[in-house]
């Protein structure tokens, strides 16, 4: 059972040592990872999704519920508590959708009849054009293979952690994404540039030159502000959607919207 993840400090670009004590996260909290381009963020998460033990350019290292991870946990992929999801992530098995789920819920005993179905729902959930159980997975678009195995992770999967890169550019819907932040049992990291998603975690992380420059805990103030852009966002959603659609975008349209 994995209750909390601790990252230790590593060093900047510079080798400065990173400026706090420790981050711990415990399970069914979200965080968000905030920063310029470069900044390095991606190697954040990927110090988790390693289990890094100094052994990586930020020197970080990684305990789980306290405690340095045993070798089996790091090397072995089938012990792996961590998913982590890029926009580079794709499919290679020559599956169905519906066998890539079938086979995986089998694989982790899971009896729930419904469950390859939920899973397809959550995921047509999170995209604009519909996956089917009779695609390939290895035909998906990128913003469909990463809908289906953020389902796949949230509902099937065993991983306790579940790391995400700047998944708002798969044109995942948002009301979703927020919802998930709000039900998880599990940790779930986002890596965003989007101030909606930013805002709505309790603890968010500030990096610069390779290291934590800042933690931000939520307060009242940018709760109500998240909520604020929240409503923006959907109007701009409606305006995208329709962009999406083929339809043209007035001024009309635009000033119906944000009125
Ligand atoms: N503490 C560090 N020490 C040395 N190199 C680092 C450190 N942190 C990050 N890097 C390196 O800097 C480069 C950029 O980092 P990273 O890819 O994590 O940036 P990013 O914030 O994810 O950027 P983007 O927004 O473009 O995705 C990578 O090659 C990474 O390995
Ligand atoms: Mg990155």
């Amino acid at each position: 059972m994995i209750k909390e993840i601790t990252i230790l400090p590593g060093q900047d670009k510079n080798e400065n040592k990173e400026i706090f004590d420790q981050i711990t996260l415990q399970a069914g909290e979200t965080i968000s990872i905030v920063g310029p381009t470069g900044s390095g963020k991606t190697a954040f998460i990927t110090d988790i999704e390693l289990l890094a033990q100094g052994d990586t350019s930020t020197r970080r290292y990684i305990l789980i519920n306290g405690k340095i991870p045993p070798d089996e946990i790091r090397y072995d992929p089938a012990q792996k508590p961590i998913a982590m999801i890029t926009q580079n992530t794709k499919c290679f098995a020559d599956l169905s959708v519906q066998e890539f789920l079938t086979i995986h819920a089998r694989a982790r005993k899971i009896n729930n009849q419904q469950i390859v179905g939920d899973t397809l729902k959550l995921a047509n959930k999170f995209t604009g054009e519909k996956i089917k159980l009779q695609n390939k997975v290895t035909i998906l678009s990128g913003g469909q293979t990463r809908s289906l195995l953020i389902a796949d992770a949230l509902l099937i999967g065993a991983a306790p952690i579940i790391l995400l890169d700047e998944i708002e550019n798969a044109g995942i819907f948002k009301q979703e994404v927020l919802e998930i932040i709000r039900s998880t049992s599990k940790i779930i990291i986002f890596v965003t540039h989007d101030p909606v998603i930013a805002l709505s975690t309790k603890k968010r992380l500030i990096m610069g030159n390779g290291a934590v420059k800042k933690i931000v805990f939520q307060n009242k103030s940018e709760s109500g502000a998240a909520q604020n852009l929240l409503e923006f966002d959907q109007k701009m959603g409606i305006i995208r959607e329709n962009l999406r659609a083929g339809y043209e975008i007035t001024q009309e349209l635009v000033s119906a919207n944000f009125a």
